[in-house]
């Protein structure tokens, strides 16, 4: 059976890619995007969404006013595609928890730091300031916390002496391209679930750091 994805984003939509790129370079990946998502009408990753042929939808919050109605709009919206699973990637808007508890155990996050180090914005220029030995990316399951929930999968990098944060939110980007996929793979082959301990895979609990992707 396949898994029906849903990926929200607000940007470039490099993780889609990679995402899209993971599915098509594989025979038989068990997953299938189905529509993306946006709240930025010219979001570079809905130009990326439309040369791969998804179906894309965008759904502005300025024209709401409350929070939870943008939500519930886009509640209505995301689930016309029945998905399993809802993938952020780059959505940059803070989720209110009826969302979040809509799709509990079915919602994924990529963010930029080795969480809960450095939740929130700018997470390499923070890094860097607080001298980091040590920085990374991290997939996680969305809890109404903000950059919070279970951690699935890390990677981690040392940080090079003197390096920019440009230099080493690019090297951080190459990483997140490589676990973000890898996430939504052992999703859809049911490999990992949430539970109320933390995340299992395979059967297995996870460390609370999730599963250290080897690079
Ligand atoms: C990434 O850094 C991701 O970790 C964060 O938002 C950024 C999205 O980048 N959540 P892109 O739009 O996928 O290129």
């Amino acid at each position: 059976m396949t898994c029906r994805i849903v990926v929200l984003l607000s940007g470039s939509g490099s993780n889609l890619q990679a995402l899209i790129d993971s599915i098509q370079q594989s025979a038989e990946h068990p997953a299938q995007i189905v529509a993306v998502v946006s709240n930025v009408a010219d979001a570079f990753g809905l130009e990326r969404a439309r040369n791969a042929k998804i179906a894309t939808q965008v759904l502005d919050h300025r024209s709401f006013t409350e929070r939870t109605a943008y939500d519930q709009a886009l509640i209505a919206l995301i689930d016309q595609y029945q998905p399993d699973l809802v993938v952020l990637a780059g959505f940059m808007r803070i989720l209110s928890s009826t969302f979040v508890a809509h799709y509990q155990g079915r919602l994924l996050n990529i963010h930029p730091s080795l969480l809960p180090a450095f939740k929130g914005l700018n997470t390499h220029a923070r890094a860097l300031a607080e001298g980091a030995h040590e920085h990374g990316c991290s997939v996680h399951f969305v809890t109404a916390e903000l950059d919070g929930g279970p951690l699935v999968l890390q990677a981690r990098l040392a940080v090079l002496p003197d390096e920019s944060s440009q230099a080493l939110g690019k090297r951080v980007l190459a990483l997140e391209h490589q676990i973000y996929p890898q996430a939504v793979r052992w999703f859809a082959q049911g490999r990992i679930q949430l539970i109320p301990e933390g995340v299992q895979l395979d059967g297995t609990l996870l460390p609370a750091s999730g599963f250290l992707f080897h690079h």
